[in-house]
């Protein structure tokens, strides 16, 4: 398989098209920017949001045809509780409303929905739509889509840390048996393999507490280009990166 990429900002040459081999198997990406779009038009913020899920579908149908496993999008942290509460409410009703207008197309396309995050403290109507998405398509095993949502990675590892030791207190867990495998089985990403790519929209370079346990050895690609205004190309773009960077693991 060979996915030629439509257009690069530079002259295209050979090497630019991706190879179906040593393609990343889990894509995560921090969708930045979605304020920042609708302020340069001069448009309420939750407008970027809104276009934002547009974005999405296109992803996730690039990340199908390229024959990625696992994406996971952080779509609301911890620290998103922050916010005006009406960008909040606007933000939460988001899920709702993509899996309305896409959740058929989600099933033609064998995708597989899940969730990290703390699930039960998010307002019921959310909770509603997205457990009857993640029911409707828990057959499918094609693309795992994994929604980042209430997700904040030192709150994962804060309540991984106290599940284990109330297994110590109780005595279901021996001490000497802890290793970082059984410790990633603490975490919401406990059936899922690491991110081997990360990518970041918005310009920003940083990870604003997302998965920092599973990022110690992903490879991360950063753009400027705001979330509504990513697309395949963009996707594609940062793929081949990582296609042609190497990985080491800390070896040589
Ligand atoms: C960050 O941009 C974006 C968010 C906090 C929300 C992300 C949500 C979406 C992209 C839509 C969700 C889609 C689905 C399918 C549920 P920002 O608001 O921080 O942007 P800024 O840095 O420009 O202010």
């Amino acid at each position: 398989m060979s996915i030629k990429i439509p257009f690069l900002s530079k002259q295209p040459k050979e090497t630019d098209s991706l190879s179906g081999e040593n393609v990343p198997n889990h894509v995560a990406i921090i969708m930045d920017g979605n304020g920042r779009w609708a302020q340069k038009r001069g448009l309420p913020r939750f407008a970027g949001h809104k276009e934002g899920v547009s974005t999405v579908n296109k992803i996730v149908k690039a990340a199908v045809k390229s024959n990625v496993k696992v994406l996971t999008l952080y779509t609301f942290s911890t620290e998103n509780w922050k916010r005006p509460k009406q960008e909040v409410e606007y933000i939460l009703k988001l899920p709702k409303e993509f899996l309305h207008v896409y959740l058929p197309s989600l099933m033609e396309n064998n995708v597989r929905i899940q969730t990290i995050g703390d699930f039960q403290a998010l307002p019921s109507h959310t909770q509603e739509a997205v457990s009857y998405a993640i029911e409707k398509t828990k057959n499918n095993d094609g693309l795992i889509l994994n929604f980042a949502i209430n997700y904040g990675s030192r709150h994962e590892i804060l309540k991984a840390v106290k599940q284990i030791a109330t297994e110590l207190k109780e005595e279901r867990m021996d001490i000497d048996s802890l290793d970082e495998e059984i410790f990633s089985k603490h975490l919401y990403t406990n059936s899922v393999s690491d991110p081997d790519l990360l990518i970041r929209t918005g310009g920003e370079c940083r990870l604003s507490n997302f998965m920092l346990w599973q990022l110690a050895y992903t490879e991360f690609w950063f753009t400027e280009k705001l979330w509504p205004e990513f697309t395949e190309e963009t996707f594609y773009e940062a793929l081949l990166a990582y296609q042609q960077r190497k990985r080491r693991y800390g070896g040589i």
